[in-house]
């Protein structure tokens, strides 16, 4: 019996390598790949207003999620949000303050959990920027979708602003466990329907940002790191069984493969602190990887790029890789030196 040709899915190389598929020409996405370092994004954010006027404008925000795949043709598109929309939608007043940074209240330090009134209607705009962005990508692009994870979420709900070493979630941790559990818990459920909506509105792969997992001790790691994500990444994968988590904990440094083996997520991503011959080592066979170059070494550009990007590469002979920065890159980056990157990167090693 002839057999019936399948149409054949468009290949998305970010996405197979998610799904554990070694690609030689690594592909690559630049974490804040959409932001303050092109032109384009300035410009239309001065016509707009502030950072939450365009997240909430979903045309403005998708075409912002657009504006590094036209001028550079990344493997993958990153939602055009912000990590804090969670606080939002869980009821806290949020606003980022020029110069500053975000500001939001009351500040769970000080007020109870039970007087914020949940907004949720907060997260459906997010979720019409995706349809947007989705009915624009081209069939090659990975659409990645992201959420904080919640010890990260968290020390922002409590200090009530970005804060030095997350002392004040730290310390109500350790003072009030339980208060501070039934925090985590609020932000598990609520970015649980955050990713929902977002992989039903046309995302193909998830990151969560822990970028704060560096200040906890081993058994703070444990307990507020790897056990939340791992409830977070099971629960995800109930409802939507095929969708690629990354995992992102900054900062993790050596607790890295317990965090692999403990949360279950699809890819680490590696900050550039980490030396990725280690990682490579030490990681559990086959897991794909993301990262991890410097983006200092980015915007020095040169012979410190090309180095740094070969040693990246030299790391991972055999295990499926997505070359991407340790961070985010960073607003005084040149362009010219994000198409050297490219340009290597598009070269076999
Ligand atoms: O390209 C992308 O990655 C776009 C989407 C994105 C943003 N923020 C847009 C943004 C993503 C994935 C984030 C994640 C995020 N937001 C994190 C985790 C990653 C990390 O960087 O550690 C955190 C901690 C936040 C919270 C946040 N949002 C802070 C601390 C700030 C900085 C405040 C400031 O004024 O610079 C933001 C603002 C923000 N989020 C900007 C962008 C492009 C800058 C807004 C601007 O002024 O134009």
């Amino acid at each position: 019996m002839a057999s019936v040709p399948v149409p054949a899915l468009p290949d998305k190389p970010l996405l197979a390598v998610l799904r554990g598929e070694r690609r030689d020409l690594p592909p690559v996405w630049l974490m804040r790949q959409a932001g303050r370092y092109l032109p384009e994004y300035r410009t239309l954010r001065a016509s707009k207003g502030g950072f939450l006027d365009l997240v909430y404008d979903p045309a403005t925000a998708a075409e912002i999620t657009l504006q590094p795949l036209r001028r550079f043709g990344f493997d993958g598109a990153i939602l055009f949000s912000d990590i804090l929309i969670v606080p939002h939608a869980i009821g806290q007043h949020l606003e980022f303050v020029a110069g500053e940074g975000p500001r939001l209240s009351p500040r769970l330090a000080d007020a109870p959990l039970e007087t914020l009134k949940p907004v949720l209607e907060r997260l459906e705009p997010i979720y019409a920027t995706v349809r947007a962005v989705k009915a624009a990508l081209s069939p090659e692009t990975t659409f990645l979708g992201f959420a904080g994870s919640p010890w990260t979420v968290a020390t922002y709900m409590v200090a009530g602003e970005g804060s030095r070493e997350q002392a004040e979630a730290r310390r109500l941790a350790y003072a009030d466990p339980a208060r501070f559990q039934a925090i985590i818990d609020r932000i598990e459920e609520v970015t649980l329907t955050y990713l929902s909506g977002q992989i039903e509105a046309g995302i193909d792969a998830i990151q969560l940002f822990d970028s704060w997992s560096g200040s906890l001790a081993p058994a703070g790691f444990e307990h507020w790191v790897i056990a939340p994500t791992a409830r977070l990444v099971t629960a995800l994968k109930q409802r939507h069984r095929n969708i690629p988590i990354i995992g992102f904990p900054k900062g993790a440094g050596g607790k890295l493969a317990a965090y692999a083996r403990g949360t279950a997520v699809d890819a680490v991503g590696l900050d550039e602190t980490v030396d990725p011959v280690w990682a490579d080592a030490e990681l559990p066979e086959g897991l794909p990887v993301q990262g991890n170059l410097d983006p200092l070494a980015l915007i020095a550009g040169g012979d410190a790029l090309k180095t740094a990007v070969e040693r990246i590469r030299a790391a991972f002979p055999t295990r499926p890789h997505i070359f991407n920065l340790g961070h985010g890159i960073q607003q005084d980056t040149p362009i010219a030196h994000v198409e050297a990157l490219l340009a290597m990167l598009r070269t076999r090693s």
